[in-house]
């Protein structure tokens, strides 16, 4: 059976920005209008443009020379989910079901379907309105890296690489007043960007959320090092790193998100538990935060989003919808988006990355 021919595709961004995304935005356009001929919409600020019909048509030169820059030329949200819209009717905040509103406005705008860069929440949005009988090809995105069905998300290398560089900065100065200095960094769930950017970035304790720590392991080898005459060390936390038997260090809550919880304040908490004990010692925090988002992607995540962008017009050319793009080992695949969102992707705890880590002393934190 033959298809109905393709003519016009949809973009959008959603979630949390990345670096890579513009990467993927100027391959998904390139692609879609040299190779195959079609006409791009790209949605203002996510899944809202979507469903308050905002767009912007994408041509040769609106996505030109855009790969090296950071943040989205067509905006995001974290916020907006079209199946649970927040709208303000005469002062008060209510939320609807907006998804065949913006059903309505892909077919006005004549588009064949959708190309969605996002990450778990994003996906999650995208796959329900694929259940709608939505064309849909996903994006996976987000530094956190905790998508499932891939082995790397784009974004992720920029975040450990700027992680990285903040830990080589914290060395010298650490050394300089033998100090204590911890970096607190993103990873709500999952303590990706931690382990790797420590790792590179030589920490002596590195906490994530898939390892509850006990504060008196950290003490032991903070003392064990002064004891070695190294009267500085450098902890990298996880924003989602939790004590045993404690919680996640909650700052705030973002009720209308798909995810409401926003982290911070475990590096304090780390500091404080730490001072207690070692009363001698100077100890500092810096939480990284956005700076982990913001900035220019590192050629890994420039050449990912790339091959992402391409393979994600190939794949709806392909009429593979309701899957999404996925780095497997060292190719580029598509799997179904269902198999991204079932769950988080943690570090295995009998990952050979942990091993690694341990070997070269580092401790996270363990009894
Ligand atoms: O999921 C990406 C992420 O950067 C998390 O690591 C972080 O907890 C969260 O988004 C922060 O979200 P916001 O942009 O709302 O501060």
């Amino acid at each position: 059976m033959s298809r109905a021919p393709i003519n016009h595709i949809g973009l959008l961004t959603g979630g949390g920005d990345c670096p890579g995304l513009n990467a993927v935005i100027r391959a998904v356009t390139k692609t879609a209008i040299i190779e195959f001929g079609l006409e791009v919409v790209g949605f203002i600020d996510g899944f809202r443009g979507l469903v308050e019909n905002q767009y912007t048509q994408l041509d040769l030169r609106s996505v030109s020379g855009i790969s090296h820059t950071g943040g989205t030329i067509l905006g995001t949200s974290n916020r907006d989910n079209p199946f649970s819209f927040l709208t303000i009717s005469q002062g008060s905040q209510q939320q609807t079901d907006e998804s065949e509103r913006a059903i309505g406005n892909i077919k006005n705008l004549g588009l064949d379907g959708l190309i969605v860069i996002g990450g778990d929440g994003s996906l999650n949005i995208a796959h329900q309105f694929h259940k709608k009988g939505v064309k849909i090809v996903g994006v996976p995105k987000t530094i956190d890296n905790d998508l499932s069905a891939t082995d790397v998300t784009f974004g992720f290398n920029t975040a450990v690489d700027t992680a990285s560089g903040a830990l080589d900065r914290l060395h010298t100065t650490a050394e300089s007043h033998h100090r204590v200095m911890i970096l607190e960094v993103m990873g709500r769930y999952a303590g990706w960007i931690a382990l790797h950017a420590g790792i590179s970035g030589s920490a002596d304790v590195i906490l994530i959320p898939e390892i509850p720590y006990s504060i008196d392991a950290v003490i032991a080898k903070i003392s064990q090092r002064y004891r070695q005459g190294k009267k500085f060390s450098i902890i990298v936390v996880a924003e989602g790193a939790v004590p045993i038997d404690g919680e996640m260090v909650i700052q705030n809550l973002v009720p209308t998100s798909h995810d409401p919880i926003r982290l911070g304040g475990i590096g304090q908490k780390v500091a404080e538990d730490i001072g207690e004990r070692l009363t001698d010692i100077e100890i500092r925090v810096t939480i990284l935060g956005h700076l982990q988002r913001g900035g220019s992607p590192v050629p890994f995540d420039r050449i990912l989003g790339t091959r992402y962008g391409v393979a994600a017009v190939e794949a709806f050319m392909a009429g593979k919808y309701g899957c999404m793009v996925s780095l497997q080992g060292t190719q580029v695949t598509t799997v179904a988006i269902e198999e991204a969102i079932k769950e988080i992707r943690k570090v295995p705890l009998d990952s050979d990355l942990l091993a690694a880590a341990r070997g070269v002393g580092i401790s996270f934190g363990e009894d």
